[in-house]
């Protein structure tokens, strides 16, 4: 079992998840911009240190698998998507006190940006709903199993992980089972037989999967797993229906990252747009 942290702040070390996406920026500019990726090691941030450090030592498959349990019967609450943005909306995140964008605003401007590149509705609404699984927080989950990067567990850690050598500390690194190439899987296994560490991705996935087409589905479960979709590790467990849908992921990798400026968009006059098209996907309520 993991050891018990002793106090919230210790589990919870970021001012909020954004702070986190910020440090994605940073590691992966815009390509026109000059990257100082590989220096990041030196100039990160303590509290995103801490917060990997976190991450990495306590999720491990049995966490994972306890999280799976917990979550996956999607007891939790019914709502529908507007609902869920709204409830994500009392989100209190101090990451970026000058823009002061609420969560439906980041929201709004990714699916903005893509829908302004002519993209299908599908993909637009990926856009928008991507980040509800961060409602974790609100159930009380510290930010370590909610955001950072996502990677498998139960094998190996590709060290293209980053902050790979914070694994040293995670129980798993002294099982041998998982520390095999392909751990518990098979070569070529697909990964959806892949347990990957618990996050807003995995969780939204499995709230969101039987209404959304195969591409919006890999968008939104695969969007952290950078070491997969920026770095190309993993591949031994793909099969070639995950390598077409990393294709997509990486189409949604920008709007992810760079489509959150600091103009906020008009919620108000673009809500029955979002509304019609949540509606032509989902019913009024689902569970999570
Ligand atoms: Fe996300």
């Amino acid at each position: 079992m993991s050891e018990p942290l002793r106090e919230p702040s210790e589990s919870n070390p970021l001012a909020g998840a954004r702070e986190w996406e910020e440090f994605l920026q940073e590691r992966y500019p815009r390509p026109r911009e000059k990257s100082s990726f590989r220096d990041y090691g030196s100039n990160v941030r303590p509290a995103v240190r801490e917060f990997y450090r976190l991450n990495h030592r306590y999720q491990t498959l049995e966490f994972v698998r306890g999280k799976e349990t917990e979550y996956l019967a999607k007891n939790h609450r019914a709502m529908g998507i507007w609902e869920a943005m709204e409830f994500l909306d009392t989100l209190v995140d101090d990451s970026d006190p000058d823009t002061e964008l609420t969560q439906i605003e980041h929201l709004m401007q990714a699916a903005e940006a893509i829908r302004a590149d002519g993209h299908p509705r599908w993909f637009i609404l990926v856009g928008l709903i991507h980040d509800l699984g961060k409602i974790l927080c609100l159930f009380g989950e510290p930010q370590w199993a909610v955001v950072g990067d996502t990677f498998p567990v139960g094998c190996r850690y590709s060290d293209h992980v980053v902050f790979h050598e914070f694994f040293r500390d995670n129980p798993d690194w002294n099982v041998s089972e998982y520390q095999t190439e392909c751990g518990i899987y098979a070569l070529g296994c697909g990964l959806d037989r892949v347990h990957m560490s618990w996050g807003h991705d995995e969780y939204l996935y499995h709230v969101v999967k039987e209404y959304l087409p195969g591409e919006a589905l890999a968008m939104i479960r695969y969007h952290s797993f950078y070491a997969a979709h920026r770095e190309g590790a993993y591949t031994h467990l793909m099969n070639p229906e995950d390598q077409r849908r990393m294709e997509w992921v990486r189409k949604f990798n920008p709007y992810d990252l760079y489509s959150k400026g600091h103009e906020p968009p008009d919620v108000r006059g673009l809500r029955p747009y979002y509304e019609r098209l949540i509606a032509e996907f989902f019913p009024a309520k689902i569970a999570w």
